[in-house]
């Protein structure tokens, strides 16, 4: 007989969510988190009185009433609404494009203005675009792409505009009002006391062990639960047999300053090809913090290589093809539940992720 009903590897949002609700219902879990620490890539450390997002900025932000709800029963959420501003060697614009933007880019003041401008500059790219570039331009012209998106996509992704396939921008919000909030969504905000307060209260009461990576130890977990609930790399899992996925990486640098405030905006893109990050996150802002210090954190990205931390799935052909043939193995395992942003390898927002594991949730009572 099994020990446990579930053993869920990785405690990060959907492994936290998915052991919470089971837990509530009476289920045993026992969640293996190889890190020192739990929560996945929303965990928070403190410094200061401040929360300092290691894993990379992290907004909440939702259109679904049931996910607010969900998260809102762990922790209240403040009133933070993202509102980046892009800086091009010392030229200050709003993102989204809006237009703050069109304003400081060519003077215009009515949204007839900048219409007629974008107009007049998408004309440029004839035909179907070919490459990133020509596809950038032809949703909001030369200026926009040249200032804006160029340098930013090109470090993003580590090649050339030109070298990159159209599909990548499939469209570009633009807003013909005087609108800074960048998430279209219902519901927004950072939770007050920070991320941790939410997976603590998700993994209240559940036997959790840090330090443990379930593929290095999987002889010892054998047999111990009904089932498994797998949050981390698909091809990992296993044991890299039909090739490696990839991804995209991402190096954070972390600096403290004597200071109250460096950049008077959590965030701040920096679009310039010659500038080696692409933003710089000064953390207290998104808690409205007026502590005497503050924490920022340089972003760059880079080539990923095997063994460092996954941020981005680099979902083109080739990768998600050989995804395909993993998940069909998975597909035949019964005892196996995979899920979040790794073992699907999917770019997931949080509530994305939250919803996901609660339908996993529904899924599983359905059967039982
Ligand atoms: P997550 O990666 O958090 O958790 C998986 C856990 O499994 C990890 O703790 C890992 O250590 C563990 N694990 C893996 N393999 C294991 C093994 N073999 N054994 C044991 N443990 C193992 N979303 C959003 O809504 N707003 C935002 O602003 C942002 N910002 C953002 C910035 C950046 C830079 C990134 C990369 C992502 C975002 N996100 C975001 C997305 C957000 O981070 C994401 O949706 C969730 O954190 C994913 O939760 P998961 O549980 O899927 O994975």
């Amino acid at each position: 007989m099994a020990k446990y009903d579930y053993l869920i590897v990785g405690s990060g949002l959907f492994g936290a969510v998915f052991a919470h609700e089971m837990a509530k219902r009476g289920k045993t879990c026992l969640v293996l988190e190889k890190r020192s620490a739990v929560g996945g890539n929303i965990r928070c450390e403190e410094r200061d009185g401040i929360h300092v997002h290691v894993y990379g900025a992290h907004i909440f932000h939702t259109n679904n009433k049931e996910v607010w709800r969900y998260v809102n029963q762990f922790a209240d959420f403040n009133q933070y609404e993202n509102a980046p501003v892009a800086n091009f060697r010392g030229e200050l614009y709003n993102l989204p494009f809006n237009m703050n933007t069109f304003h400081a880019m060519w003077g215009v003041t009515t949204p007839a203005e900048a219409a007629g401008k974008i107009a007049e500059q998408r004309a440029e790219v004839k035909g179907e675009p070919k490459n990133l570039e020509e596809q950038a331009i032809s949703l909001v012209g030369r200026d926009i792409y040249e200032k804006l998106i160029q340098g930013y996509t090109e470090k993003q992704w580590g090649r050339r505009c030109t070298e990159l396939p159209a599909f990548i921008i499939r469209r570009l919000p633009v807003r013909y009002t005087y609108d800074n909030n960048y998430f279209n969504a219902l519901y927004q905000g950072i939770p007050i006391g920070g991320y941790n307060k939410i997976i603590k209260g998700l993994l209240e009461g559940i036997e959790v062990r840090t330090g443990v990576d379930y593929n290095a130890s999987r002889a010892e977990y054998e047999g111990v639960a009904r089932k498994t609930v797998y949050t981390g790399t698909l091809d990992e899992y296993y044991a890299y047999k039909l090739g490696r996925l990839e991804y995209r990486g991402l190096r954070f640098e972390t600096e403290r300053l004597e200071q109250e405030n460096y950049q008077g905006v959590a965030v701040m893109n920096y679009t310039a090809a010659e500038v080696p990050y692409t933003r710089i996150i000064e953390h207290k802002h998104f808690e409205f913090g007026t502590q005497p210090v503050t924490y920022v954190t340089r972003e760059y990205p880079q080539e990923w290589k095997p063994g460092e931390e996954a941020y981005y799935p680099v979902n083109d052909a080739r990768n998600q093809k050989l995804y395909g043939k993993y998940a069909e193995l998975a597909a035949k395992e019964d005892d196996l539940i995979l899920g979040g942003r790794l073992a699907m390898y999917k770019y997931y927002d949080m509530d994305q992720v939250i919803e996901t594991a609660l339908s996993a949730v529904k899924g599983e009572l359905a059967e039982s």
